[in-house]
Protein backbone atom coordinates (compact mmCIF):
# COMPACT_ATOMS: atom_id res chain seq x y z
CA UNK A 1 0.00 0.00 0.00
CA UNK A 2 1.62 3.09 -0.92
CA UNK A 3 -0.32 6.38 0.32
CA UNK A 4 0.65 9.75 -0.75
CA UNK A 5 -0.48 12.41 1.37
CA UNK A 6 -1.11 15.81 -0.27
CA UNK A 7 0.11 18.82 0.38
CA UNK A 8 -2.13 21.97 0.80
CA UNK A 9 -0.99 23.98 -2.45
CA UNK A 10 -2.27 20.20 -3.83
CA UNK A 11 -5.35 20.38 -1.65
CA UNK A 12 -6.27 23.67 -3.47
CA UNK A 13 -5.34 21.88 -6.96
CA UNK A 14 -7.87 18.83 -5.88
CA UNK A 15 -10.50 21.67 -4.90
CA UNK A 16 -10.47 22.82 -8.71
CA UNK A 17 -10.96 19.40 -10.10
CA UNK A 18 -13.93 18.89 -7.56
CA UNK A 19 -15.25 22.43 -8.35
CA UNK A 20 -15.76 21.09 -11.93
CA UNK A 21 -17.29 17.99 -10.52
CA UNK A 22 -19.55 19.93 -8.62
CA UNK A 23 -20.60 22.23 -11.42
CA UNK A 24 -21.27 19.50 -13.50
CA UNK A 25 -23.19 17.83 -10.87
CA UNK A 26 -25.23 20.52 -9.97
CA UNK A 27 -26.37 21.21 -14.16
CA UNK A 28 -27.07 17.28 -14.26
CA UNK A 29 -29.12 17.71 -11.28
CA UNK A 30 -31.06 20.64 -12.79
CA UNK A 31 -31.59 18.34 -15.90
CA UNK A 32 -32.92 15.24 -13.93
CA UNK A 33 -36.63 15.10 -14.64
CA UNK A 34 -39.37 12.17 -16.71
CA UNK A 35 -38.92 12.28 -19.94
CA UNK A 36 -34.73 12.61 -19.81
CA UNK A 37 -32.57 10.34 -21.12
CA UNK A 38 -29.51 9.22 -19.21
CA UNK A 39 -28.00 9.45 -22.70
CA UNK A 40 -28.84 13.28 -22.83
CA UNK A 41 -27.30 13.27 -19.54
CA UNK A 42 -24.20 12.17 -20.48
CA UNK A 43 -23.84 14.59 -23.48
CA UNK A 44 -24.43 17.56 -21.28
CA UNK A 45 -22.15 16.27 -18.69
CA UNK A 46 -19.56 16.29 -21.54
CA UNK A 47 -20.21 19.51 -23.04
CA UNK A 48 -20.20 20.95 -19.42
CA UNK A 49 -16.85 19.19 -18.84
CA UNK A 50 -15.22 20.63 -22.02
CA UNK A 51 -16.90 24.51 -21.04
CA UNK A 52 -14.67 24.04 -17.83
CA UNK A 53 -11.28 23.12 -19.56
CA UNK A 54 -11.22 19.64 -17.45
CA UNK A 55 -11.12 16.12 -18.81
CA UNK A 56 -13.16 13.14 -17.66
CA UNK A 57 -11.95 10.78 -15.35
CA UNK A 58 -14.46 7.85 -16.50
CA UNK A 59 -14.01 7.84 -19.89
CA UNK A 60 -12.23 4.80 -21.13
CA UNK A 61 -11.21 3.77 -17.72
CA UNK A 62 -10.74 0.18 -16.48
CA UNK A 63 -11.77 -3.29 -18.29
CA UNK A 64 -13.55 -3.24 -20.72
CA UNK A 65 -12.95 0.56 -21.10
CA UNK A 66 -16.17 2.64 -19.36
CA UNK A 67 -17.64 3.58 -22.58
CA UNK A 68 -19.22 7.70 -21.07
CA UNK A 69 -17.78 10.51 -18.96
CA UNK A 70 -20.89 9.47 -16.54
CA UNK A 71 -22.28 6.90 -14.55
CA UNK A 72 -26.39 7.06 -14.09
CA UNK A 73 -27.33 4.16 -11.75
CA UNK A 74 -31.55 3.61 -11.52
CA UNK A 75 -33.51 2.26 -8.97
CA UNK A 76 -32.14 -1.22 -8.91
CA UNK A 77 -28.83 -0.15 -10.39
CA UNK A 78 -26.22 0.16 -7.21
CA UNK A 79 -22.85 1.96 -9.55
CA UNK A 80 -21.61 2.04 -12.46
CA UNK A 81 -24.84 2.43 -15.03
CA UNK A 82 -23.35 3.36 -18.41
CA UNK A 83 -26.17 5.92 -19.56
CA UNK A 84 -28.04 4.87 -22.99
CA UNK A 85 -30.18 7.59 -25.29
CA UNK A 86 -33.25 4.59 -25.03
CA UNK A 87 -33.37 4.79 -21.38
CA UNK A 88 -35.61 7.53 -19.91
CA UNK A 89 -36.02 8.94 -16.30
CA UNK A 90 -39.57 8.22 -15.42
CA UNK A 91 -41.63 9.71 -13.13
CA UNK A 92 -40.87 7.75 -8.98
CA UNK A 93 -37.38 6.25 -10.00
CA UNK A 94 -34.18 7.35 -7.73
CA UNK A 95 -30.80 7.86 -10.03
CA UNK A 96 -27.23 8.19 -9.08
CA UNK A 97 -25.31 10.45 -11.06
CA UNK A 98 -21.32 9.73 -10.52
CA UNK A 99 -18.90 11.93 -12.01
CA UNK A 100 -15.30 12.15 -12.06
CA UNK A 101 -13.27 14.86 -14.11
CA UNK A 102 -9.26 15.77 -14.23
CA UNK A 103 -8.05 19.26 -13.92
CA UNK A 104 -4.07 20.37 -13.29
CA UNK A 105 -3.11 17.00 -13.13
CA UNK A 106 -5.61 16.28 -9.85
CA UNK A 107 -8.60 14.06 -9.71
CA UNK A 108 -11.99 14.94 -8.18
CA UNK A 109 -14.97 12.28 -7.84
CA UNK A 110 -18.39 12.78 -6.30
CA UNK A 111 -21.97 11.14 -6.49
CA UNK A 112 -25.22 12.05 -5.52
CA UNK A 113 -28.86 10.12 -5.87
CA UNK A 114 -31.67 11.96 -7.60
CA UNK A 115 -35.16 11.82 -7.18
CA UNK A 116 -37.22 12.02 -10.25
CA UNK A 117 -40.90 13.29 -9.84
CA UNK A 118 -43.16 12.15 -6.84
CA UNK A 119 -41.13 9.09 -5.51
CA UNK A 120 -42.19 6.46 -2.79
CA UNK A 121 -41.67 6.87 0.81
CA UNK A 122 -39.17 4.06 1.10
CA UNK A 123 -37.33 5.41 -1.75
CA UNK A 124 -37.14 8.55 -0.52
CA UNK A 125 -36.04 7.61 2.75
CA UNK A 126 -33.39 5.36 1.35
CA UNK A 127 -31.86 7.99 -0.34
CA UNK A 128 -31.99 10.63 2.66
CA UNK A 129 -30.57 7.99 4.89
CA UNK A 130 -27.72 7.31 2.39
CA UNK A 131 -27.08 11.29 1.91
CA UNK A 132 -26.90 11.57 5.95
CA UNK A 133 -24.41 8.45 6.19
CA UNK A 134 -21.93 10.10 4.13
CA UNK A 135 -21.96 13.21 6.61
CA UNK A 136 -21.08 11.02 9.14
CA UNK A 137 -19.08 9.42 7.74
CA UNK A 138 -17.23 12.86 6.73
CA UNK A 139 -17.32 13.67 10.42
CA UNK A 140 -15.59 10.55 11.17
CA UNK A 141 -12.40 12.64 9.04
CA UNK A 142 -10.51 14.24 11.82
CA UNK A 143 -6.73 13.48 12.39
CA UNK A 144 -5.90 10.61 15.20
CA UNK A 145 -9.56 8.53 14.36
CA UNK A 146 -8.45 5.81 12.19
CA UNK A 147 -10.20 4.78 8.96
CA UNK A 148 -12.32 1.94 9.78
CA UNK A 149 -14.30 4.50 12.32
CA UNK A 150 -15.42 5.89 8.47
CA UNK A 151 -17.10 2.88 7.67
CA UNK A 152 -18.55 2.11 10.91
CA UNK A 153 -20.19 5.62 11.17
CA UNK A 154 -22.11 4.52 7.47
CA UNK A 155 -23.00 0.90 8.84
CA UNK A 156 -23.85 1.72 12.56
CA UNK A 157 -26.24 4.16 11.35
CA UNK A 158 -27.99 2.46 8.01
CA UNK A 159 -28.22 -1.54 9.07
CA UNK A 160 -30.35 -0.33 12.19
CA UNK A 161 -32.92 0.98 9.48
CA UNK A 162 -33.07 -2.16 8.38
CA UNK A 163 -30.87 -1.24 4.95
CA UNK A 164 -27.96 -2.99 3.87
CA UNK A 165 -24.03 -2.14 2.93
CA UNK A 166 -22.83 -3.22 0.08
CA UNK A 167 -19.24 -4.60 0.26
CA UNK A 168 -17.86 -5.35 -3.29
CA UNK A 169 -17.41 -1.98 -4.21
CA UNK A 170 -15.62 0.75 -1.66
CA UNK A 171 -14.11 4.53 -1.88
CA UNK A 172 -10.87 5.17 -2.66
CA UNK A 173 -8.43 7.61 -1.47
CA UNK A 174 -7.88 10.47 -4.51
CA UNK A 175 -5.49 12.71 -5.83
CA UNK A 176 -3.25 12.10 -9.30
CA UNK A 177 -4.78 9.22 -10.14
CA UNK A 178 -8.86 8.38 -9.42
CA UNK A 179 -7.44 5.48 -7.52
CA UNK A 180 -5.37 5.65 -4.68
CA UNK A 181 -4.50 3.76 -1.55
CA UNK A 182 -5.91 2.96 0.49
CA UNK A 183 -9.67 1.26 0.15
CA UNK A 184 -12.23 2.94 2.14
CA UNK A 185 -15.00 0.38 3.28
CA UNK A 186 -18.68 1.54 4.35
CA UNK A 187 -18.82 -0.94 7.20
CA UNK A 188 -16.13 -1.84 9.90
CA UNK A 189 -15.25 -1.41 13.40
CA UNK A 190 -14.69 1.53 15.29
CA UNK A 191 -10.85 2.27 16.42
CA UNK A 192 -8.95 0.21 13.89
CA UNK A 193 -7.51 0.36 10.23
CA UNK A 194 -4.58 3.48 9.63
CA UNK A 195 -4.75 6.26 11.45
CA UNK A 196 -5.88 9.30 9.85
CA UNK A 197 -3.36 12.19 9.10
CA UNK A 198 -3.85 15.73 7.37
CA UNK A 199 -3.22 15.37 3.84
CA UNK A 200 -4.55 12.27 2.95
CA UNK A 201 -8.10 12.39 0.25
CA UNK A 202 -10.30 10.02 0.68
CA UNK A 203 -13.56 9.30 -2.12
CA UNK A 204 -15.79 8.31 0.56
CA UNK A 205 -18.56 6.39 -1.28
CA UNK A 206 -21.95 4.83 0.77
CA UNK A 207 -23.68 2.49 -1.51
CA UNK A 208 -26.54 1.53 0.46
CA UNK A 209 -29.34 -1.07 -0.70
CA UNK A 210 -33.14 -1.28 0.74
CA UNK A 211 -32.21 -5.24 1.14
CA UNK A 212 -29.85 -7.83 1.06
CA UNK A 213 -26.05 -6.25 0.47
CA UNK A 214 -25.29 -8.66 -2.76
CA UNK A 215 -24.64 -7.08 -6.05
CA UNK A 216 -24.00 -9.00 -9.18
CA UNK A 217 -22.45 -7.50 -12.31
CA UNK A 218 -24.29 -7.36 -15.58
CA UNK A 219 -22.78 -8.83 -19.15
CA UNK A 220 -21.93 -5.21 -20.42
CA UNK A 221 -19.72 -5.42 -17.81
CA UNK A 222 -20.11 -2.63 -15.53
CA UNK A 223 -23.57 -2.17 -14.37
CA UNK A 224 -24.15 -3.40 -10.51
CA UNK A 225 -27.21 -4.38 -9.49
CA UNK A 226 -28.61 -5.70 -6.32
CA UNK A 227 -29.24 -9.12 -6.51
CA UNK A 228 -32.50 -9.16 -4.89
CA UNK A 229 -33.65 -5.65 -7.88
CA UNK A 230 -34.13 -4.06 -4.34
CA UNK A 231 -33.11 -0.06 -4.53
CA UNK A 232 -30.35 1.10 -3.88
CA UNK A 233 -28.49 4.49 -3.42
CA UNK A 234 -25.40 6.38 -3.63
CA UNK A 235 -23.71 9.60 -2.41
CA UNK A 236 -19.87 10.65 -2.98
CA UNK A 237 -17.87 13.41 -1.82
CA UNK A 238 -13.71 13.70 -2.31
CA UNK A 239 -12.98 14.91 1.37
CA UNK A 240 -9.52 15.63 2.75
CA UNK A 241 -8.46 15.54 6.02
CA UNK A 242 -6.59 18.40 7.31
CA UNK A 243 -5.29 19.74 10.90
CA UNK A 244 -8.87 21.77 11.00
CA UNK A 245 -10.75 18.61 10.60
CA UNK A 246 -12.77 17.59 7.31
CA UNK A 247 -12.26 19.40 3.93
CA UNK A 248 -15.35 18.85 1.79
CA UNK A 249 -13.69 19.65 -1.50
CA UNK A 250 -16.81 18.35 -3.97
CA UNK A 251 -19.10 20.72 -2.31
CA UNK A 252 -19.11 24.60 -2.87
N1 LIG B 1 -16.92 6.97 -8.44
C1 LIG B 1 -16.65 5.70 -9.05
C2 LIG B 1 -15.37 5.16 -8.53
O1 LIG B 1 -14.78 5.77 -7.74
C3 LIG B 1 -16.79 5.79 -10.49
C4 LIG B 1 -15.90 4.99 -11.36
S1 LIG B 1 -16.69 4.74 -12.83
C5 LIG B 1 -15.53 4.29 -13.93
O2 LIG B 1 -14.92 4.10 -8.81
F1 LIG B 1 -16.12 4.16 -15.03
F2 LIG B 1 -14.60 5.15 -14.00
F3 LIG B 1 -14.99 3.18 -13.48
CO1 LIG C 1 -15.23 7.14 -6.46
Amino acid sequence: MRIYYKTSSEIEKMRDANLVVCEVLDVLEERCRPGVSTGELNELADRTLRKLNATSAFLGYGHPPYPAVLCTSINEVVVHGIPRKDEILKDGDIVGIDFGAFRHGFCGDSARTILIGQVSDAARKLVEATRHALELAIQRCVPGNRLQDIGWAVQSFVEPLGYSVVRKFVGHGIGRAMHEDPQVQNYGEPNKGIRLKPGLVLAIEPMINAGGPDVEVLDDGWTAVTRDRQLSAHFEHSVAITENGPVVLSRR
